[in-house]
């Protein structure tokens, strides 16, 4: 979603701004802008569209200054044009806004009846007129900033700047993470520490409800209540932040091709005693009383609990219940006394999933999250956090977030089910010792990358529909197929469980619509035969994702087989999720599209 950076510092600051604004491309945004104060006088340059645009615009129109606030607008309120893109202006004051004001048409009534005019349709426009208003009153920018802090209701993390002011930036935080990054003489803002990466790696988070008064060289926070608070110092190094695509044209293949290193990572967390037994920082909470699990999540990572919920009910015969996170809250489920509620996030900042935390603590829930930045509102706020250690996810889509998610939740199976008596000792170091192979098995399974490239620019990439089916660990397996292809190819995907095609789905059927069957020889495989005989005798294409012994049974009859490694199969949610990684990134690159930006998508969704 929309990116901040905010500099008060010692060389041109429109620039460093502008590389910074790439830096958070990845969150997803469709218009930019910056102003920049030089001299104490604010000037102004937004566009529409790619940072390109704005970086064309700044060659013909520099700005000059060393101070200065930019931002990547992701839509709410308002359609992507060049007045509606952030920083907005009224009077001295510039603010660049992530989040939504919920009472913005209130305020901007009210001011408006005070005279104040409005050049855009946004709802943070309201934030920069009410701090204006309140100058005007002749309150200095510090008061006139905690007064319009007071008056706002909803979500932001926002940056003021005012004009003949080039040593002050006031910021604040409430819903949407900011972090302030220290250097020599200069001071930074960030909506994400990787926007501040190559300027400084020491860093103050904002909590809740803080707003802070910065200059080059002082930093004065505040918390919710008024008072001056001190938050830590965070040191990071500089490959806690990389972000670059190396040899690899997207950061989607970078981070598909990064996976069997990732699993290593995870494994040797989850093992990390060395005796063969799981490590869990979740086990002091007792398993074996816990009646029910709920699991909250969005997107890719709610996938990911639909697997784990299969895992847990069958390995440690655990009752789980998955929720989509924006339905949760608002459903208002009984939640059973002595429950866990589970929420999994890559970001920790989803907005639903946040409030979905929020609603279970209330009902007196154990919190635990899977998520994979560590120092995110979700990594905070729950009762225990659990890393997946994926390292910075940059694409849009999903990839190795959702396999380190599965890992860790497999992990999180086998520690629960070892409480709950579903598995001894012995059970566990066998367990340990087949979750070992996943890095292997990954690898091998990129391995088959030309024949899945093949596969999609011959067989997908024309397309205007396609199914996913898949049975059992495969069902999820398949939502999530369909997911990734319509993200990043725009074709219209579905997915579905294999045994429900012929109570509806089936109709969509015909020569034109590619079905993608996950279709590993499992104890379903059967089935799923059937299943698939079913499409081909509706003239249905299909395109067969199975191992040795599928592809001897169907692989004749089928449009199309790629043939992945066999294994265990509990582990085969690994190998079909590169593969269908895969295919939905070659079928995009057949068809041109922005692959680590897609249209209307962002990375970080925190707005509900
Ligand atoms: C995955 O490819 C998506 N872009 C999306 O569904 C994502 O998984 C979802 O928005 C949840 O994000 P989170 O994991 O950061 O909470």
């Amino acid at each position: 979603m929309c990116g901040i950076v905010g500099i008060l510092g010692q060389r041109p600051a429109a620039p460093v701004i502008l590389d910074s604004l790439r830096r958070l491309e990845y969150r997803g945004y469709d218009s930019a802008g910056i102003v920049a104060l030089d001299g104490g006088v604010m000037d102004r340059r937004r566009s529409s569209g790619k940072l390109s645009a704005l970086a064309e615009l700044l060659e013909a129109q520099p700005l000059a200054g060393t101070s200065g606030l930019g931002h990547t607008r992701w839509a709410t309120h308002g359609r992507p044009v060049e007045a509606n893109a952030h920083p907005h202006r009224a009077g001295p004051v510039a603010v660049v806004h992530n989040g939504i004001i919920e009472n913005y048409l209130d305020l901007r009534r009210q001011l408006e009846a005070e005279g104040w005019g409005f050049g855009s349709e946004t709802d943070s426009e309201v934030i920069a007129t009410l701090c204006a208003a309140f100058l005007r009153r002749g309150l200095v920018p510090e008061d006139a900033a905690a007064a319009t802090l007071a008056r706002l209701r909803g979500a932001y993390a926002l940056c003021l700047m005012f004009d003949g002011a080039d040593d002050l930036m006031i910021c604040a935080r409430r819903g949407s993470p900011l972090v302030i990054g220290h250097g020599e003489g200069e001071m930074f803002v960030g909506s994400d520490a990787l926007a501040l990466a190559p300027l400084t790696g020491r860093l103050t988070y904002l909590e809740e409800g803080d707003w802070a008064v910065l200059t080059r060289r002082s930093m004065v926070i505040h918390d919710a209540e008024g008072r001056r608070a001190n938050r830590p110092l965070h040191h990071l190094e500089a490959g806690d932040f990389l972000a670059e695509k190396g040899p690899y044209p997207h950061f989607m293949l970078k981070e598909i091709h990064e996976q069997p290193g990732v699993a290593a990572r995870v494994l040797g967390s989850w093992t990390a005693r060395g005796d063969g037994t799981v490590t869990c920082d979740a086990a002091g909470l007792g398993w074996a009383r816990v009646p029910r699990l709920t699991i909250a999540a969005c997107g890719t990572a709610c996938l990911a609990g639909q697997v784990g919920k299969i895992w847990l009910e069958r390995i440690a015969r655990l009752p789980v219940e998955i929720e989509i996170a924006s339905e949760f809250r608002y459903r208002e489920p009984p939640l059973p006394e002595g429950g866990v509620t589970l929420v999994i996030s890559q970001s920790g900042e989803t907005a639903d999933t946040l409030a979905a935390l929020r609603y279970a603590k209330e009902a007196g829930q154990r919190t635990l999250g899977l998520v994979n930045v560590p120092t995110s509102t979700i990594a905070r706020e729950v009762d225990v956090a659990l890393a997946t250690h994926a390292g910075p996810e940059i694409g849009v889509a999903s990839t190795k977030a959702f396999t380190a998610q599965l890992l860790c939740l497999l992990g999180f199976t086998v520690m629960v089910a070892r409480q709950r008596g579903t598995l001894d000792e012995a059970d566990e170091r066998r367990w340990i010792g087949a979750l070992s192979s996943v890095p292997r098995l990954i690898a091998e399974t990129l391995a088959a990358e030309p024949a899945i490239a093949a596969a999609a620019a011959g067989a997908l990439a024309p397309a205007s529909d396609a199914i996913f089916v898949g049975r059992g660990l495969m069902y999820p397996l398949a939502l999530e197929g369909a997911l990734k292809l319509k993200e990043i190819t725009y074709i219209h995907a579905e997915g579905h469980a294999a045994g429900e095609l012929k109570h509806g789905p089936i109709a969509l059927v015909d020569a034109t619509v590619p079905v993608v069957a996950l279709a590993p020889s499992d104890g379903l495989f059967d089935k799923l035969d059937s299943n698939i005989r079913e499409i081909m005798a509706r003239d249905g294409r299909v395109l067969l994702l199975t191992d040795a012994a599928g592809a001897a049974r169907l692989g004749e009859a089928a449009w199309r087989t790629i043939v992945l490694p066999d294994c265990e199969p509990f582990l085969q949610p690994f190998v079909q999720a590169v593969a269908i990684q895969l295919l939905a990134y070659h079928c995009a690159l057949a068809r041109g599209t922005d692959i680590d930006q897609p249209r209307n998508l962002a990375k970080s969704v925190t707005v509900e």
